[in-house]
């Protein structure tokens, strides 16, 4: 078992195979955090948690145990001497909010428990171990249960809570935190992912200072703006070397994720439902589960720590049949078309796609309702046949006749208010009563709350699926959420609104792919506006950014990739000059940035030159023969996209094989490009595609060194196999 209780030392220990997390039962009954970092043997941990007694102003528990201002709390709650960041708040029927949670029992067992009705990494009994621990307000009667579910194979531990009303009157959640952990005093680095439409998931990495700081969204979705990602670094870690804990959260709707350094420098860092616009009553006997939050720790850096949360998505997160199957390399209409087509010139494109080598012609926007432009026909899922004559039976059928597969392109949760949907049923979407609504796209978004609306579009979707042969979908979500009141829910759950839209979201994709179990469905909110860990459950790839410019895409993926696979990262190939930026870029380089994802085409290739087309050729060939490597192997970030250059590498997990891509962003005259590999056999022998037989020590201790100047966004790969 990786999880044990001494009884001894009263602590609680939880292993993975490279590190170790503790912490103790004190003589109050509070729950106190030792220790996480390194693996280390089960010894008395409690002397790492003892902290000076301070003054009047941080009072002591009632029974004298415990100062919990300053004590590091297993899992932080309010109102009862504790002022730094608290992770659970409860008002009770009295109307206060103070809480006092004791431990009461608990439980370790082989397995990880399902959390019904919400996304979360899963594992056997081989793969994961848990632990729950019931802690208990004997005042409110109040009973929460902390889950912690170690990995056999991952430095990874997730965590959720439960909060079960075991009173006799009704109690109001205010906050409830998936995760609360303790760091002591250091030099701590706060590094997350900020962006916008376009730009998104861009890495940034501060000095934490005192008091709270937020990574936080209050948009209805996790957005574009901040990704539901932090890592706390040691000021002294790098890409490779140091201390990096990485806190993800599984999950689509409001989040927080604040850290807090208090007076001494300890930090806390709580990850959750944002708080704001949050709230959740709870009758006698009911519980509310809270999403999961997963914590890793790696000493080998921030590249340590996106390479466990790669495989721990890509394999206990992403979902069968799809999470390590080949993906259809497809062609996508967007900004080939935009709305302007008809079902002959799709025809055209996948016919002449097809020939090039892709496997799969996605229609988007444009095809439904009266969906001419972005200002009318969403809600009205019903093919359009003067724009697909004949209907999408007859379309898909044609494509498939091609010997490629179709995919279709819906945007579920919206509604233009010119649609017959809206005409219909005014009250289907997130609206307040005599407020003028906020629009975003010229568009609202639907009350997923409500079930009616599900099955609404449960029935629209499943018929065009069932009624034509589709293999996959891209779903989109082109706005955030305003307004938010639902017209069935009386006034004390309005509170309650946000979080139930996410759940109805989730309600929704699980039965669409449950009638569906071998649909791929790929993610999409304007780009990357909603790609977090909860959508990779049901959408193995997420459409990363509408920016498509290979140039830009280098800061996006780089960010992308510090929680998210390879696998997930859907990137395409577009025209240039580009539609976003207006850059041009070699045709080669475009192909290679996109190599590092999805990979796929984004363009009219009825359009494209001879010779652009025998670039696809080639480039669909390299897809082919990197695919193991790129999409299954660990990925090394080399040179981070600095203005000047960019480089990665990616390694097969037997170090067999590897590749490396080099961007050139700015030219200089006469310049040496020199770059190590990483992650190789140091006494393994390696060849390269121009004969070059190396060991792998001299590759990744002198690496390459490129005479020949490069040009402004041109780009280079270098492939290694393994010389027997
Ligand atoms: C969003 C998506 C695009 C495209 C359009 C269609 O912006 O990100 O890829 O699907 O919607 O309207």
């Amino acid at each position: 078992m990786s999880i044990k209780y001494f009884d001894e030392f009263k602590s609680f220990y939880l292993h993975t195979p490279n590190t170790s997390y503790v912490f103790h039962i004190n003589d109050g009954g509070f729950l106190i955090h030792d220790y996480y970092g390194k693996k280390i043997p089960e010894c008395d941990m409690r002397f790492y948690s003892a902290r000076p007694g301070r003054s009047s102003f941080s009072p002591r528990s009632a029974d004298g145990t415990t100062t919990p201002d300053s004590a590091p709390m297993e899992y932080s709650v309010n109102g009862t001497g504790d002022y730094r960041a608290s992770a659970l708040q409860i008002r009770e029927f009295r109307g206060n909010a103070s809480t006092d949670i004791r431990f009461d029992s608990y439980k370790i067992y082989a397995g990880k428990p399902e959390l019904k009705g919400q996304p979360a990494t899963y594992g056997t009994e081989e793969e994961t171990t848990t632990l729950e621990i019931v802690a208990k307000d004997a005042v409110t009667n109040a009973e929460v249960t902390l889950y912690y579910t170690v990995f056999e194979n991952y430095d990874a531990i997730a965590r959720r809570v439960k909060v079960t009303n075991a009173s006799e009157h009704g109690m109001d959640l205010e906050r409830v935190y998936s995760s609360c952990t303790e760091l002591p005093k250091g030099n701590w680095d706060i590094c997350h992912l900020y962006g916008m439409w376009g730009r998104e998931r861009k890495f940034e990495r501060n000095h934490i200072p005192r008091g709270i700081t937020a990574i936080e969204s209050k948009r209805g979705a996790s957005g574009h703006h901040h990704n539901p990602f932090i890592a706390i670094v040691d000021g002294s870690t790098t890409e490779e070397i140091g201390d990096a804990y990485g806190f993800s959260f599984i999950y689509s709707g409001n989040f927080s994720a604040q850290t807090e350094i208090d007076t001494d420098g300890d930090v806390r860092v709580i990850v959750g439902i944002n708080p704001t616009d949050f709230g959740w009553h709870l009758d006698p006997g009911e519980s509310f589960e809270t999403p999961e939050a997963v914590s890793v720790y790696s000493a080998e850096g921030l590249g340590g720590m996106s390479r466990i949360f790669h495989k721990l998505y890509r394999n206990n997160l992403c979902r069968d049949p799809w999470k390590n199957a080949k993906r259809p390399l497809l062609i996508n209409n967007w900004e080939g078309t935009y709305f302007n087509f008809d079902e002959e010139k799709i025809f055209n494109i996948a016919k002449e796609a097809g020939e090039l080598g892709v496997e799969m012609l996605v229609l988007d926007d444009g095809w439904f309702g009266s969906r001419n432009g972005d200002n009318s026909g969403l809600g009205d899922w019903f093919v359009n046949e003067e724009k697909i004559k004949g209907g999408m039976k007859l379309l898909s059928e044609r494509i498939h006749g091609l010997g490629m597969k179709f995919g279709l392109w819906f945007e579920p949760e919206m509604i233009n208010p010119i649609s017959n949907l809206y005409d219909a049923h005014p009250d289907w979407c997130l609206h307040v009563e005599g407020r003028p609504m906020c629009k975003g796209r010229n568009q609202y978004v639907l009350d997923l709350s409500r079930k009616d609306v599900q099955d609404y579009l449960f029935d629209c979707m499943d018929k065009i699926l069932k009624d034509a042969q589709i293999e996959y979908i891209k779903w989109d979500f082109n706005r955030n959420i305003t307004e938010a009141a639902s017209a069935l829910l009386s006034a004390d759950k309005q509170k309650e609104i946000f979080h139930r839209y996410v759940l109805g979201l989730y309600a929704l994709c699980e039965r669409l792919l449950e009638a569906h179990p071998d649909l791929l469905m790929e993610g999409c909110s304007g780009g990357g506006g909603r790609f977090d860990p909860a959508m990779l459950y049901y959408f193995p790839q997420y459409w990363t950014s509408d920016d498509t410019d290979a140039i830009e895409r280098l800061d996006i993926q780089y960010g992308t990739s510090m929680v998210y696979p390879t696998t997930a990262i859907s990137s395409h190939v577009s025209v240039c000059p580009n539609h976003q930026t207006e850059r041009i870029s070699p045709m080669q380089t475009r192909g290679d940035v996109a190599l590092a994802g999805t990979f796929g085409y984004e363009l009219d290739v009825t359009k494209m030159s001879d010779e652009d087309k025998e670039a696809v050729k080639a480039q669909i060939a390299e897809y082919h023969k990197y695919y193991d490597v790129i999409h299954f192997g660990d990925l090394y970030r080399l040179i981070p996209p600095n203005g000047e250059e960019c480089a990665w590498c990616y390694v097969s997990e037997d170090k067999s094989e590897a590749l490396l891509t080099f961007v050139c962003i700015r030219c200089h005259p006469q310049f040496r490009r020199c770059v190590k590999f990483r992650g190789l056999d140091e006494n393994k022998l390696y060849k390269d595609d121009e004969g070059n037989v190396r060991p792998g020590s001299v590759w990744m201790n002198a690496g390459i060194n490129r005479t020949n100047g490069m040009k402004d966004f041109t780009s280079f790969k270098v492939h290694l196999t393994e010389v027997k």
